[in-house]
């Protein structure tokens, strides 16, 4: 089926089943242990040996030998790989970096070894005992001195041009009366998802099954097949739970590869799970950001010119980081420009976390109108709402779908209070604690792409769907489940939902904040050819013809829905494919984030007393796990803001930071109530469910956000990420 023109009425719209802030259909699995995550496949590989993952101790070099003899006479060591008993190995498509070091090493904590053995405590022994020589070479370790041989990128499948030209921005910057150069900075950021990286793989002759923790399926059967020099025919991914991704898990790694060569050489299943201390090193991280930006205004707070330029560095092959998404698209002004830099590291490679490019991009952006509107002597969020857009303000032909931004700032300014904020930096003291407002807005890009589903209606009347969408904790079974019974007129406990298998229809897996319209969009294209199908086999005419609670109906004549699935079971698949509505609208959600702060008068610890989101994303399919989305985007905006930072250690070419002691994410403790406003919309031009993504909205504008609210606390400007209390005092 194909979506190229916004679509009329559909079933979906009776919403008897979708828009209800129903529970996880999965939730009783994962809170009672009965989930099987990658490593726990036990059932499906239950003679699987160890695997234990080495990784180099230098950043740059090359190995000069590895002697393995110590190891490989462990007790119950079964196999060794290195690079020099690997093969020929190639790398995939969507990372940079090598799963296996050999001869040259290009970042710290990349494998050099694999250790496989009987048990796991034998596997970390041996591990101890591979002996690996290398030599050290010179490499770039520090992005602001990198910045002087930075160069324009490539434009990549993913993110905005490099550049971007509008009018004449250095003249009319210049000119304008009223404006802000400043630069910011935010650090390297580690996923540090709760599931580490995890696969069990397992060879019958060429063919190889891999259970593994993965957001794109069939990215993983595309990288393993290309890595490994196998067909993709040959390769079976199977993804069914998974403890949180945010970008690191888009395909496959170190532990995918190196599982994959430990069970060929052991000769039977091999489970590898990167160990923490590699989840910082060994894996890919959200890169570092320098940014300069730079606003012009005339004196009635119109923007006049904007410009962002962004710097950011990789390995070879990697790409930036797309800081300057958001500004092409945020704010009107006639003259603008945006600029990424690409500058050569030799640190573990950057890549795609949570809202990469806006995440990032708003961190700075927002902090810089937060500056403007001071500048104006204009309030923060007035000053945003005079600086609305309608149109894409480098595109004024194409307009926005939908964009609720002034409503979210509007609705957010009065359920927050934003009316008692002290016009005042430092204006409002109680008794040891400076109190401070800030408002931030939020914007992240709403892309669908192509996805299929399988949907299989059963004598009983129960609908199973199979598509090899990933839930990464997102709610994906579910609100595929409350998909497939609003377009087949049943409750919900008459739906099955079997994702994450390579075996099934090809998805758009999870990414980008794609997963929910696109993902459901295949299971709506699928439902409409089962509902055809009924309707044929039932012998009622489609057109209007009503599948409620389990009965189809149509002039008085009612019949069960089951009966059309005689005594098997009538099958249909489809996938939803897109045209290129996108060039005609902006497609983008939309939101503003308000956040109070406490600052300590005396040591400057900063204390999060209130956040609330208000989210603009066409419509919500489940207020609930939606909600869950936002709130769980809002608490690593405030780990970006006050405490995530990968501290690099510049001699050696390492994130120092490597594990869950030293790299501080939030805990219960650090975050307050957290509100979630959804306004009620409705996008046509996304999907046929009208929907678009949250998971990534939700961490847009949050740091910035908290930033202004310590600014209007305390009267101390940060532009350099995260925000510690030594900054402040
Ligand atoms: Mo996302 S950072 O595209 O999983």
């Amino acid at each position: 089926m194909k979506f190229d023109t916004p679509a009329g009425r559909n079933p979906i719209d009776n919403l008897n089943v979708v828009g209800k802030p129903v529970d996880r259909i999965e939730g009783p699995l994962k809170v009672t242990g009965t989930a099987t995550y990658a490593y726990e496949q036990h059932a499906a590989a239950p003679n699987a040996a160890y695997g234990y993952v080495v990784g180099a101790g230098i950043a740059k070099g090359r190995i000069v030998s590895i002697d393995v003899t110590r190891a490989r006479a462990a007790p119950g060591v079964l196999a060794v790989v290195t690079a020099d008993n690997a093969g020929k190995l190639d790398k995939g498509e969507f990372y940079a970096a090598r799963a296996l070091a050999g001869p040259d090493i290009d970042h710290y904590h990349q494998a050099v070894a694999l250790v496989v053995a009987e048990t796991f405590e034998q596997a970390r022994a041996a591990a101890q005992l591979v002996a690996v020589r290398s030599e050290r070479s010179a490499g770039a370790y520090d992005l602001d001195a990198a910045r002087a041989t930075a160069r324009a990128p490539k434009q990549g499948a993913f993110g905005p041009p490099p550049e971007t030209s509008v009018g004449q921005f250095a003249e009319a910057f210049e000119r304008a009366p009223v404006k802000l150069d400043a630069t910011f900075s935010t650090p390297d950021q580690a996923h540090a998802m709760m599931e580490p990286h995890a696969t069990i793989a397992a060879w019958d002759g060429d063919k190889l099954t891999l259970w593994t923790s993965i957001q794109q399926i069939n990215w993983g059967v595309r990288d393993i097949a290309k890595t490994l020099g196998i067909r993709k025919e040959n390769v079976h991914v199977v993804s069914p739970y998974i403890g949180g991704g945010f970008g690191g898990k888009g395909t496959i790694l170190s532990d995918a590869v190196l599982a994959a060569l430990g069970a060929r050489h052991a000769g039977r299943p091999v489970k590898v799970t990167l160990q923490r201390t590699l989840m910082f090193n060994n894996v890919t991280h959200r890169p570092a950001t320098i940014q300069r930006i730079r606003i012009g205004a005339a004196r009635d707070g119109k923007i006049v010119a904007i410009g962002h330029e962004s710097w950011s560095g990789n390995l070879a092959g990697g790409r930036p980081e797309a800081a300057t998404a958001a500004t092409r698209l945020l704010y009107a002004g006639r003259h603008r420009m945006t600029r990424l830099r690409l500058a050569h590291l030799d640190l573990p490679e950057g890549s795609a976390m949570r809202a990469p490019g806006e995440a990032p991009g708003m961190m700075a952006l927002e902090i810089a109108m937060d500056e403007m509107a001071e500048k104006l002597a204009l309030d923060p969020v007035a000053f945003r709402i005079l600086n609305d857009t309608q149109v894409d303000p480098e595109d004024p032909r194409r307009p926005f779908s939908q964009r609720a931004f002034v409503e979210c700032l509007r609705v957010g300014a009065e359920r927050f209070g934003w009316r008692e904020r002290s016009n005042v930096p430092a204006g409002r003291r109680e008794g040891q604690w400076l109190v401070g407002m800030g408002v931030a807005a939020a914007i992240r890009g709403a892309p669908v792409t192509k996805s299929a589903a399988r949907v299989r209606l059963d004598r009983n009347g129960v609908v199973t769907v199979e598509t090899d969408m990933t839930d990464i904790g997102t709610g994906s079974y579910t609100i595929i489940a409350q998909t497939a019974a609003e377009m087949m007129g049943l409750p919900l406990d008459q739906v099955n939902v079997r994702l994450g298998d390579s075996h099934f229809p090809e998805s758009s897996g999870s990414g980008g904040q794609w997963g929910a319209a696109s993902a459901t969009a295949g299971v709506y294209a699928a439902c409409v050819k089962l509902r055809e199908a009924v309707a044929r086999k039932l012998g009622f005419d489609l057109a209007d013809a009503q599948f409620e609670r389990g009965q189809v109906s149509q002039g008085g004549r009612s019949v069960p829905l089951a009966r059309a699935a005689g005594e098997g079971a009538l099958v249909a698949e489809d996938t939803m494919e897109y045209g290129e509505l996108d060039k005609r609208y902006a497609q983008q959600t939309f939101g503003a984030q308000f956040v109070e702060v406490a600052v300590d008068a005396a040591t400057g610890e900063i204390r999060l007393r209130r956040m609330l989101a208000v989210c603009a994303a066409g419509r919500i399919l489940n207020p609930k796990t939606a909600r869950s989305q936002v709130i769980g985007g809002m608490t690593m905006g405030a780990g970006a803001a006050l405490m995530e930072e990968l501290v690099v250690d510049k001699r050696h070419g390492f994130f120092v930071n490597h594990d869950l002691a030293g790299y501080e994410v939030p805990v219960h403790g650090d975050i307050p109530h957290q509100d979630v406003v959804f306004l009620d919309e409705t996008d046509p031009t996304i999907a046929p469910l009208k929907a678009k993504g949250v998971g990534e909205l939700g961490i847009s504008g949050v740091a910035a956000a908290i930033a202004n609210a310590v600014y209007n606390a305390t009267g101390v400007r940060v532009r350099d990420y995260p925000i510690t209390l030594d900054k402040l005092i």
